[in-house]
């Protein structure tokens, strides 16, 4: 066995050269392993004898693409798309066994070996579209021309992972093996010698020409992605695959460049390492504590999804309820919402009867003495928490975890009812609870490291995003939504009209104007909240909710009646004309000097004033670093992914900008825009949140 160097080995066995990739945890394609590989190759190649040379990955997987870590970094040589055309053009036959995961310049390598192999259990993609960008190391040139343009444009503008069966079916693997990544590396190439196994060079290969299909593609992305950049450079990479492959890597190559010099490529990446830094907290060091069975209270919309995404992931759950008729009624909608994962392919239909045996729905608390970990959630009223949290302290079992789903309510104020303080914790899911990957994990004042452990354990289980909040009114996702959803109520108190502001910000990129997002949660929850803030609304602070008053007092709530912001018959949505009605009456009523505003300055506004309480949520510490604010957003409120999250999108425009706008806002409204003194230290002293999010603060 010779070393290359800390991530390459190769090894001699009579005429076959084994190359082994060894870069854990996923054998990235790094700078030393492209240089390990590439040094290994001239080697192996160099050698008398050698009739086969295969590259396999040690550990779990083949390797999982380039290295992500790399990107907006000046570029390191080797480059992996003339490291691929090197392996193409070597004149021993050359093969790959792929075994785990081989994605993205992990499976462009692959596709550049004469032949490939793949071993049971493994998943192949070219998942780039995610990060802003797209295989650029030889990806959309190969793949057609081994699985045909619909085949390979799919899988590119899709960025799904394959399964080796379909992959094998498609002809992007050639045999399929059961074993060791070495054992079947040394059988393939067996098999190679013995001419039992075919190779050949995939750039002699022509792609059928399917211009008609790209066209159709093509005018559908300028539909529904206008706002991207990445999936149009896709098609026109695939394009040109019809060209000789000098040429189409070639129009691969710069278009790849374009899309790495996006702001939407940093952002998306931002967002996938914000996804995997997000635990990264000083507890995740504390053992947790052991979940496996899940009480759940209150079998309403959220109980009985958080009731199904326990039970997907195999979590047994004691569903409670007061009165039999709303268990059913929980019981059934659990039912709907697992058969609907079947058909979503998230839960496979042999697998149901198992997971709907997880479930044992019960009358009354009592039936939760041997529950881990408790959810509650039940109505949504401080009185109601404290009544159902003073029964658990004396049902269930000492250590048993015993958490809240509340959204806004003092998770101090729950705990202190009970004797064990230090075993409540806030989990709040977002509705559908079973499909929103978000949870914010709630610490309070006493509650115990291994408890909030517990809470990202569980989180990781549900396959979810946990991120850790502090307690205040909405933790970091309400509250910041709670501050500027009132933006967007003055835009329209102003001048602005409720559809105008909507449209405004789903060209920015969030899924939903925030109108169409409180239609679809009900009026009515706001409302509530409206009303609980009530006594203690600063007298300064201008009120955002006469429009949304006269609405709800017409007892329209949104979706739920068919009315509310929007008029709802079926599946169709139209403008509600009484809402402009009320609109000019409420504006009449309050004198209000009618603006006009165009898109621009609406998404201006929202922004400016999400960014402000997201600084003000930092300052108190409330969230640990910027990235956690952004991964609020992003999982749990629609933030459009690709501009990476408030605080991230902050530091496109810097500072000293945000400064700017806030004080010629506040020449209206000098009580609700305050710039936060966090914003001038960093104008001042040159930072950006960025620089933050490596620091890691403690609550005190
Ligand atoms: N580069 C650098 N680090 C990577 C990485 C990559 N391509 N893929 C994963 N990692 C890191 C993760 O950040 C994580 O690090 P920490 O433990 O420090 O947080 C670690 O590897 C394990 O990753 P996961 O937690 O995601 O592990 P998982 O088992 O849940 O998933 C995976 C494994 C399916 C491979 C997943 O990590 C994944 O999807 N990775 C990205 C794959 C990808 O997008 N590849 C394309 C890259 S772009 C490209 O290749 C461009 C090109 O054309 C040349």
């Amino acid at each position: 066995m010779l070393n290359i160097n800390e991530t390459v080995s190769v090894e001699i066995n009579q005429k076959i050269a084994l190359i082994c990739l060894d870069n854990p945890p996923v054998n990235a394609a790094s700078q030393s392993l492209r240089n390990g590989l590439q040094k290994a190759l001239i080697w192996a190649s160099s050698q008398n004898g050698i009739g086969v040379i295969v590259i396999y990955g040690a550990g779990c997987t083949f390797v999982a693409g380039a290295d992500i870590k790399e990107f907006g970094k000046p570029p390191l040589a080797p480059f992996l798309p003339d490291l691929v055309n090197e392996i193409e053009k070597i004149e021993i036959p050359l093969i790959s066994v792929l075994h785990g995961t081989a994605l993205g310049g992990g499976l462009e390598i692959a596709l550049g070996t004469h032949a490939r192999v793949g071993i049971i259990g493994l998943k192949v993609g070219l998942p780039e579209i995610h990060l802003g960008l797209l295989p650029g190391a030889g990806g959309t040139q190969r793949a057609p021309r081994l699985c045909g343009i619909p085949a390979a444009l799919d899988m590119i503008l899709s960025g799904k992972h394959i399964h080796a069966e379909d992959a094998l079916e498609m002809g992007l693997i050639d045999k399929l093996y059961d074993g060791q990544p070495r054992d079947v590396a040394l059988q393939a190439a067996q098999e190679v010698l013995i001419g039992q196994l075919e190779t050949r060079r995939t750039d002699q290969i022509f792609a059928k020409s399917h211009h008609a299909h790209i066209d159709k593609v093509e005018a559908k992305l300028i539909k529904t992605h206008s706002h991207l950049f990445s999936p149009h450079k896709c098609v026109q990479a695939v394009r040109a695959c019809l060209l000789p492959i000098a040429e189409g890597l070639h129009v691969e190559r710069q278009a790849f460049e374009e899309c790495m010099q996006t702001p939407q490529r940093a952002a998306l990446i931002h967002v996938f390492f914000g996804e995997r830094s997000v635990s990264r907290i000083p507890e995740s060091k504390i053992a947790p504590r052991p979940v496996a069975h899940i009480g759940i209270i209150g079998a309403g919309t959220m109980g009985s999804g958080i009731a199904t995404a326990c039970l997907l992931a195999g979590l047994r759950v004691t569903l409670i309820e007061n009165v039999q008729e709303s268990l059913n009624k929980g019981r059934a909608k659990i039912e709907q919402n697992l058969n609907g994962s079947v058909k979503r392919g998230k839960l496979h239909a042999e697998k149901l009867p198992r997971t709907q045996s997880l479930l044992q729905p019960a009358l009354g608390i009592e039936a939760l003495d041997q529950v881990d970990l408790v959810v509650e959630a039940a109505f949504e009223d401080m009185n109601v928490k404290k009544e159902i949290f003073k029964e658990l302290d004396s049902v269930c079992k000492p250590g048993a975890i015993l958490a809240s789903n509340t959204s806004y309510l003092d998770i101090n104020e729950i705990a202190a009812v009970t004797s064990r303080p230090q075993d409540v914790i806030g989990l709040h899911f977002f509705s559908p609870a079973h499909v929103m990957r978000l949870l914010e994990i709630v610490v309070g004042r006493k509650t115990d490291p291994t408890v909030t452990a517990t809470g990202f354990t569980l989180a990781k289980k549900l396959r979810k995003v946990g991120v850790k909040a502090g307690v205040c009114d909405g933790f970091i996702g309400n509250r910041l939504l709670a501050h500027y959803r009132k933006t967007a109520a003055y835009l329209v108190l102003d001048g602005a009209q409720p559809q105008q502001v909507d449209q405004a910000l789903e060209d920015f990129g969030f899924a939903m104007g925030p109108h169409k997002v409180t239609d679809l949660a009900g009026l009515d929850i706001d409302w509530m909240n409206r009303k609980r803030k009530a006594p203690t609304r600063p007298k300064e602070e201008r009120y955002s909710g006469e429009i949304a008053d006269r609405i709800c007092e017409n007892g329209w709530f949104g979706r739920k009646t068919g009315q509310g912001y929007y008029l709802y018959e079926g599946r169709d949505v139209h403008t509600n004309p009484d809402i402009d009605v009320i609109i000019n009456a409420e504006r009449k009523k309050a004198g209000i000097n009618v603006q006009k505003f165009n898109n621009k300055e609406i998404v201006k506004r929202y922004m400016t004033a999400m960014i402000s309480e997201a600084v003000r949520v930092l300052e108190e510490q409330i969230a640990a670093r910027p990235l956690d604010v952004d991964m609020v957003l992003v999982f749990g409120y629609g933030f459009p992914r690709h501009r990476g999250g408030p605080l991230h999108y902050a530091d496109t425009l810097g500072p000293q900008e945000l400064i700017n706008r806030i004080e010629t806002y506040a020449k209206e409204d000098s009580h609700y825009w305050r710039v936060p003194d966090m914003l001038r230290q960093m104008a001042s002293d040159g930072t950006k949140f960025s620089d933050f999010n490596e620091k890691v603060a403690v609550w005190t």
